[in-house]
Order: structure tokens, then C-alpha cells, then sequence
């Protein structure tokens, strides 16, 4: 019943009874996994030396790192780690439990199949006392298909409470998720404190209001939005999915998406005396940051303090839906082009990003951007990583030509498209549904696609593939949460597990995994549509100003 189904897994007669002594018999390097498992056992619990035992080790000599003598104890990287070490394999029996694995990213996966092995209502955090809880006698060996398996949650549409970005890191442990790409910033907000940059947040991260729809045109809500989160906010944040074995990718979308920046500061646009408000629409909007050195170094300054904020080794500089007809008019962008020899003012757009992806190499980080028409296809971004979002086909063109990808096609992935062709559901982006069958048939390797491995600086190939939530029509944590589920489970077994997959089956496993998300309050429930929403409700638990 564990999702996602591990590679191998075979049932024995008995049990392991949990008592109410906790034995946990932790190996060198193995502390943080140890520490997580017995969080999740229960608080009640007294850890004891006698017993049923459960011995946690990292087992030696399975991978490159470990042959070099340096295990991966401490800190793992999410999504930096080979495949090899994200597996592990684990023995239940009466008396003992062994966990092994090559790196600590495995032994937490590990945890959360011992998690998922327990009575449902283990996981309800209201019972955190110490009960007769127990483990069937198994045998588990896996191993993750992708090494990187993450989800994008977009705050900059709608803010969303620090405390469901909390939950939000909880649930993707749960289904062996490990990248947690946060869209920090848009036309229609900033929501990361900048030293020196006091404007992003007291002005860039408030909008008058949000149109009721899409299209450029649509009648607003008449409610103020907004908010931010301070970087010591966010430090947290990085911590506490850090224990859980995830990593945090910070996106910061540039030289596009950028009328919260300009709203904030118009000197870094091509339009220095129009102060627009931060845009109240949803769509594409031609106001792009300019093409000059002030707007370069205001990039450079937010990826410093982000780089610091957040130790992941991917930066994400997002660089998707950027029209540059403000440039194609600039006597300032049109004389750069010319200066770099540049065959039209287009191609600033790969240049700007590419200053950005140099500054972030500089302090030891790789750039990830959207792979875009108007610079990927024609120009190769060298060396960045690229998320696939249009079709499955651009991702390995992309692959072809050398990147490594994070396939996130926008037709299996974006689970801001409904969820059904049901009339009841509420608005969603316009353009497609992805059902859940939709999802679970998703293949990140389609036509044999390579498999990369983010150790090292190996070849082109797929890091791993991704979820998004965008939030243009998800005003409210109940809203993200009932567009996430059940798709999210379906998107970890895709990333997770190897071999031919059968919805039928999976949606049995899924019928007993609902009661682990019951347990844990994750209570997806369909949303209203917004116009049947008074004013007072239309963003519960956000920070309305
Ligand atoms: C995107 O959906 N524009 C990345």
C-alpha cells in the first residue's frame, strides 16, 4: 500500500510492535534520520537500549562518494544526490529492524516507508502518545527512478502562509518528494524581504486587487492582497526541509514577470517615468525589466541574499513568457545589441540570463531557467539546467542539445489545469484538464531518454520531473491543497518508480493512502467557484491588507 511503490517489497508472517520504549540503535552519520523517525514514533515515546530494536546504518561501499571515503552523512542535498543514494533497503522482523543505505538522503526515504508501513492513524499527530503501533515483517530494497522529484508552488499569485509552506515540505517527504521550487516573485507580487531593496516588499508585494478570470481584461475582486516573507522566515523554512531530505530551489523570474519589481522601482524598466501598480491581471505582460547594468546588478543583489537564504546548489533565474518589444523599441536595449554584436535586441534575452547564470556559478551554484522559445530553442543556454514546461518534445530537444532537464510538460504536470471536465469544478487555467490517469501516465523517459545524475557534472539527460501549482486561480491554502491531491501522489510514483505502472492498481493503493492524508488533516475538499465567494471569504487565511 506504500506510495510510491517501491521496487521491491515482500510481506513475512509478524509483526515488530512498537512499545513504548523507543530502541533505536543509531550508526555513525545516521543521527538525522534517526531523530526524524523518532519525531515521527511519537513524542511520548522514552528511548531506551532494551527491546525490539531498530538499527539505522550507512551502508559502505554501494556508491562513487563512499569509494572516495567521504560518506554523505549530514546535510543531504536534495535533489544533488545520485539515485543510488537516495535508495536504501530495509528488513522487518519481530525483534529487529534494519535501515541501510549509501547515503542520508536514503535512510529519510527509508523513514517514510516505515511510515507509511503503520496503521494510518499513527500518522494523526493527535495521537502522538505512545501505542501498541507495529510494522508487518517485510523485506523492502528501492531505489528512485529520477533523482530529482519535485513541486513548484507558486506564492507570488497568491501568497500563501508560512505555515502551509511547513505542511507543504511534511507531505512532500511523505511521497519521497525532494525538490521544493518556490516561485518567489511575479507581475502580480514579491515575496522575499531584500536588504537594501525595501520597496520589493512594502510596495511589490501588494496588489490592489485580483481579476475575477483570465485574459488581460477581466473585472477585478475589489480585495486588496498581498504579503511577504522575511528571509529569516525562509531560513527556517529551508531548515525544517532540510531535515526531511528536502531541498528548497528558490525561483526569482527575470528579465519577465517583472511588474511587481517595476512597480517598485521604475528605473530598472525600459519606461523609467511610468510608475505602474503591481499588476492586477493575470497573463503575459510586455513590461520587462531594461537590458542595462542597473537592472543586471539588481539581479546580481537579490541572488546574493537568495543564494544566502537558500544553500540549495540550484538557483532558479525562470526567464519564461519575457516579450521583448520593449527592447526591439529601446534606443538603450537596440545600441547594447549592437555593442554585443548581438543579431537583434532579441537576443538580449539569453544574455541577461546568461550575466546571471555566470554570477551564480561564481558562488558555486547552477542555474536552472524555463525552457523558452526566443532563447533556448535557437541560442543554448551552455550549462544551464532547464525545466521543460511546453511539450514533452522541447524537452529532449533540449536534452539533444546538451541540458540536463526537469521535465515538468504543462498538459501532465500543471495542476493548475482542473482536475475533471466537470462544470462543478471551480476556474482553473484555461487551456486543458489533467486528470488524475492524465498524471499517472506521464513518462519523464519517454522515446529513452537518459536518465542524468546531478553528482558530479555528469551529461545531458533527466534530472527528474516536477509538478506546479500556479496560483493565479488558487486563492487560498483548501484551494492549492485540493488541486494538489490526488495528483501529487500520482506525479511521486512517476518520478519514484521504475517498471510498467497499472492505474487500477495504484488507485487501490491510493484508496488506503487517503486514510494516511485523513490522518495527517490533508482534506482535499472542491472549492466554490470564486464568484459565489463573498468578498469577506475570497482569500481566507492569506494576509489581506
Ligand atoms: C511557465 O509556465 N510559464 C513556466
Amino acid at each position: 500500500m506504500i506510495i510510491p511503490r517501491p521496487t521491491e517489497l515482500t510481506l513475512h508472517p509478524g509483526r515488530f510492535v512498537i512499545g513504548p520504549d523507543l530502541h533505536l540503535d543509531a550508526g555513525p552519520g545516521t543521527e538525522q534520520a534517526a531523530e526524524l523517525l523518532a519525531g515521527y514514533l511519537g513524542r511520548g515515546r522514552a528511548r531506551s537500549a532494551a527491546g525490539p530494536r531498530i538499527e539505522l546504518s550507512l551502508s559502505p561501499g554501494t556508491t562513487p562518494d563512499h569509494a572516495a571515503g567521504t560518506p554523505t552523512a549530514g546535510t543531504p542535498a536534495a535533489g544533488n544526490q545520485s539515485a543510488d543514494n537516495q535508495g536504501y533497503t530495509l528488513r522487518i522482523r519481530p525483534d529487529l529492524v534494519t535501515l541501510a543505505s549509501p547515503g542520508v538522503a536514503g535512510l529519510l526515504n527509508g523513514v517514510q516507508t516505515l511510515r507509511q508501513l503503520l496503521p494510518p492513524a499513527a500518522l494523526d499527530p493527535a495521537n502522538a502518545g505512545p501505542q501498541d503501533w507495529w510494522w508487518p515483517c517485510a523485506d523492502v530494497r528501492d531505489r528512485p527512478r529520477l533523482a530529482w522529484r519535485g513541486a513548484l508552488l507558486d506564492v507570488a499569485r497568491h501568497f500563501l502562509p508560512l505555515e502551509f509552506l511547513y505542511r507543504f515540505v511534511d507531505e512532500l517527504a511523505l511521497h519521497k518528494l525532494n525538490v521544493f521550487q518556490l516561485h518567489l516573485n511575479d507581475d502580480q507580487g514579491w515575496r522575499i524581504e531584500i536588504d537594501g531593496l525595501p520597496r520589493l516588499t512594502e510596495v511589490g508585494a501588494w496588489r490592489a486587487e485580483s481579476a475575477l478570470g483570465p485574459g488581460g481584461q477581466m473585472p477585478g475582486n475589489g480585495t486588496p492582497h498581498g504579503g511577504y516573507y522575511t528571509q529569516a522566515e525562509l531560513r527556517g523554512l529551508v531548515s525544517y526541509a532540510r531535515v526531511r531530505g528536502v531541498s528548497v530551489v528558490p525561483e526569482i523570474t527575470m528579465p519577465g514577470h517583472a511588474r511587481a519589481v517595476l512597480a517598485a522601482y521604475p528605473e530598472l524598466g525600459n519606461h523609467p517615468e511610468r510608475t505602474l501598480p503591481v499588476w492586477t491581471n493575470w497573463g503575459i505582460s510586455e513590461d520587462i525589466l531594461a537590458a542595462s547594468d542597473q537592472a543586471l546588478d539588481f539581479g546580481r543583489q537579490v541572488l546574493a541574499q537568495t543564494m544566502d537564504v537558500f544553500p540549495s546548489r540550484y538557483v532558479h533565474i525562470g526567464g519564461d513568457e519575457c516579450p521583448t518589444v520593449q527592447w526591439q523599441r529601446s534606443p538603450q536595449a537596440r545600441e547594447r545589441a549592437r555593442q554585443l554584436g548581438l543579431g537583434s535586441p532579441a537576443e538580449l534575452h539569453g544574455w541577461f540570463l546568461r550575466q546571471l547564470q555566470e554570477f551564480l556559478a561564481r558562488g558555486g551554484r547552477r542555474a536552472m531557467a524555463w525552457d523558452e522559445k526566443g532563447y533556448a530553442a535557437e541560442a543554448p543556454l551552455s550549462g544551464m539546467v532547464l525545466s521543460a514546461w511546453r511539450d514533452p518534445a522541447h524537452g529532449a530537444l533540449a536534452v539533444a542539445r546538451g541540458h540536463q532537464v526537469v521535465m515538468t510538460p504543462h498538459l501532465s504536470t500543471y495542476f493548475d489545469y482542473p482536475q475533471t471536465d466537470d462544470p462543478a469544478e471551480p476556474q482553473g487555467q484555461p487551456g486543458g484538464t489533467v486528470t488524475l490517469a492524465d498524471v499517472y501516465a506521464f513518462d519523464p523517459l519517454a522515446g529513452g531518454l537518459p536518465a542524468a545524475d546531478p553528482a558530479g557534472d555528469a551529461g545531458p539527460g533527466v534530472l527528474g520531473t516536477q509538478a506546479a501549482l500556479w496560483t493565479e486561480y488558487a486563492p487560498t491554502p483548501e484551494h492549492v491543497t485540493y488541486l494538489t491531491y490526488p495528483r501529487l501522489c500520482a506525479l511521486a510514483e512517476v518520478a519514484w518508480t521504475d517498471g510498467p505502472r497499472d492505474f487500477a492498481e495504484f488507485r487501490g493503493r491510493l484508496d488506503h493512502h487517503r486514510k494516511r492524508l485523513g490522518a495527517l488533516g490533508v482534506a482535499p475538499r472542491r472549492p466554490r467557484p470564486m464568484a459565489d465567494r463573498s468578498p469577506a471569504l475570497r482569500h481566507p487565511g492569506t494576509m489581506d491588507r
